[in-house]
């Protein structure tokens, strides 16, 4: 998730995209960028780290003084680290076309292969420099304008964007589209504005116009119209911004952590896009293609991870040793740094961090690194020193993660981890028909997490009822027992309730002493192996008149006798549960601190990445 910025009117450009961007950093900040048109030339500026320092390199700069009309971009890197050459905007071979985007071009590799035929050269690592070049093919190829050059590269596209185009000959006008990524035009007096959210807008006019997927807008000094892919002319309505700033930031939720909740349909559609290829049945992690040969020789995974990310890795541990039949270990980072650890021959040792810059992650990862084992990261932040650190990984395109309560990216991590352990289990014994089995159930995801994310609403109302305890237990069996303890993390790190989590048969050794008049004990229960296992846990917390809420399957109707309160999920295969299943947790842990007024996404004491030890 990036953004960007497109502006032409009577005001100096540079000042506006910058102030553009400053509002745009939630979506992504490691590197940014801006091209303005002025003196017959196109002018770029770009770097990796914030705004505010690209903004301070322009700002005597006098190739930027002048000019009106322009574009910028922040970023958050999908395809090649944060550093100058990978920074939007990209230019074609001349220099000719400047582009910058928000969003993944799955089918770039091919596209790309097709430009070095024709004499394409590229810089970067990107798949938006693919994009500009393919831009400048069709324009020189005879098309008469920058649009009719746009329209046709984007029909050759697969994958999401939210683009906006200049071009050297015709510098009078700003061409944007978008397929999947968000793109309003500001509608000002005598000016426009394109941009990715109506944040970088809104301190200009609050008349937008909002495009829609496989439409493009041309704008120019003389005004804008709007066309789909196939050139046909579409009116649109000028609509009211009524959001305020902070409101358009959290997309209208009341809090970053809500909004990254109710992103994980879309941020898990982008974690398997380009990955899962359902027609032929296989699954293609691009960042493990140079240590596939080692891979295919693993004896063992040693998970390593901190907070949230530990607990994925506890999944990830069901699904390495269930799908891939490799045995596997997770340990906390922290201790593994310390305990001089052996590290056998074929261990494969895989870190698990959202920020990619945590302390003990990336200590334990140097020290299994010394003692010879194959490193491998699951990271959300491109470019971090975890991933630069590992021999390969896997990026799981989350988008920025604001709220300090990690949730968007654990189910992007459990999705990357399913996805490793088939690509692994396929190569050692798993049949065709088991593999497409998987595959068809993981692609489901996205919308069957739309579908848990509807009971928001009345978790909320069930909450208000149990925020008054200050001890809860989380229970769960096999794949759910980590979705347990992530429960209770959520719900001790942002309500400040004491809470632990179980694995339920554990209870009759002791915990269970615990459970006395309305103590709420949550229960993961999904249909599974071990779900009449499960239900005689409830029944030995009800016999000691706990209060059971439960997180069960559709059309579970048994479980509501012993229950109560149950929120449901869509039934998928136990391997992939845990991605529903934390989810009414997420909500949950997210109501009942909103119930107690804590700071959701500055929780007290709470860092977002854990630099020190
Ligand atoms: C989770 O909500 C917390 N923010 C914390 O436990 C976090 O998961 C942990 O610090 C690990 O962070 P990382 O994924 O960035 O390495």
């Amino acid at each position: 998730m990036c953004g960007i910025v497109g502006y032409i009117g009577n005001q100096r450009a540079s000042s506006v995209l910058v102030e553009g961007l400053k509002r745009l950093e939630y979506r992504g900040y490691d590197s940014a960028g801006v091209c303005v048109y002025q003196n017959g030339e196109l002018n770029i500026c770009k770097d990796s780290g914030r705004v505010m320092a690209m903004a301070e390199q322009i700002a005597d700069d006098v190739r930027f003084t002048a000019g009106t009309i322009g574009i910028a971009h922040t970023r958050w890197a999908t395809h090649g680290e944060p550093n100058q050459t990978n920074a939007h905007p990209h230019t074609d071979a001349g220099g000719r076309i400047a582009l910058v985007h928000n969003g993944i071009i799955e089918n770039y590799a091919t596209l790309k292969q097709f430009l070095e035929g024709k004499g394409h050269c590229f810089r970067s690592q990107t798949d938006t420099e693919v994009l500009v070049n393919l831009v400048s093919e069709f324009y020189n190829d005879g098309s008469n304008s920058l649009e009719e050059a746009v329209r046709p590269a984007l029909h050759e596209v697969t994958g999401t964007y939210g683009i906006a185009v200049m071009c050297l000959d015709e510098p009078e006008k700003i061409v944007a589209a978008r397929k999947g990524s968000p793109l309003i035009v500001g509608v000002g007096t005598d000016e426009y504005i394109v941009a990715s959210d109506a944040s970088a807008i809104i301190a200009h006019t609050s008349n937008v116009i909002y495009l829609n997927d496989n439409e493009l807008v041309v704008v120019t000094r003389d005004g804008m119209r709007t066309l789909t892919l196939d050139n046909v002319p579409v009116t649109k309505q000028v609509e009211q911004i009524e959001w305020s700033l902070e409101e358009i930031a959290r997309g209208g939720f009341d809090h970053f952590m809500l909004k990254e909740i109710f992103e994980q349909p879309e941020v898990v559609g982008n974690c398997l896009r380009g990955r899962l290829d359902l027609r032929d049945c296989r699954i293609q992690l691009g960042g493990l293609d140079g240590v596939r040969r080692e891979l295919v020789k693993t004896r063992k995974v040693v998970i390593s991870a901190c907070g949230t990310a530990w607990h994925a890795g506890l999944v990830g541990e069901y699904l390495f040793e269930d799908l891939a039949r490799v045995p596997t270990e997770v340990e906390y980072a922290s201790e593994f740094r310390y305990r001089n650890p052996i590290i056998e021959e074929g261990t494969v040792f895989l870190s698990i961090s959202q920020s990619g810059e945590t302390a003990d992650t990336l200590a334990a990862l140097r020290e299994a690194r010394e003692k010879g084992a194959l490193s491998l990261g699951i990271v959300n932040a491109v470019g971090s020193t975890i991933a630069r650190e590992t021999d390969g990984g896997v990026y799981i395109h989350a988008g920025p993660e604001i709220g300090v309560a990690s949730t968007k990216a654990f189910t992007c991590q459990l999705a990357v981890e399913a996805m490793m352990a088939l690509m692994l289990g396929r190569r050692r014994f798993m049949s065709q028909n088991s593999m497409n089995t998987y595959m068809e159930a993981l692609s489901r995801v996205p919308e069957q997490i739309e579908r848990t994310l509807e009971q928001s609403d009345r978790i909320r109302e069930v909450v208000a009822d149990y925020v008054g305890y200050d001890n809860w237990l989380f229970l769960g069996r096999g794949y759910q027992y980590p979705i347990a303890l992530e429960g209770a993390l959520k719900l001790k790190e942002i309500s400040y309730i004491h809470a632990e989590g179980l694995p339920a048969a554990e209870m009759k050794h002791g915990p269970i002493a615990l459970i006395h008049e309305g103590m709420p004990v949550v229960f993961i229960a999904p249909r599974c192996a071990t779900y009449e296992k499960i239900v005689s846990n409830i029944e030995e917390v009800r016999a000691r008149r706990g209060r059971v809420i439960a997180v069960a399957t559709e059309g579970d109707e048994r479980i509501t006798r012993y229950c109560d309160h149950v929120f449901y999920v869509p039934d998928t295969l136990a391997p992939l549960q845990p991605m529903l299943t934390v989810v009414p947790l997420q909500l949950l842990a997210y109501h009942a601190a909103v119930a107690r007024n804590c700071n959701v996404d500055k929780p007290r004491n709470l860092a977002k990445s854990v630099t020190v030890e």
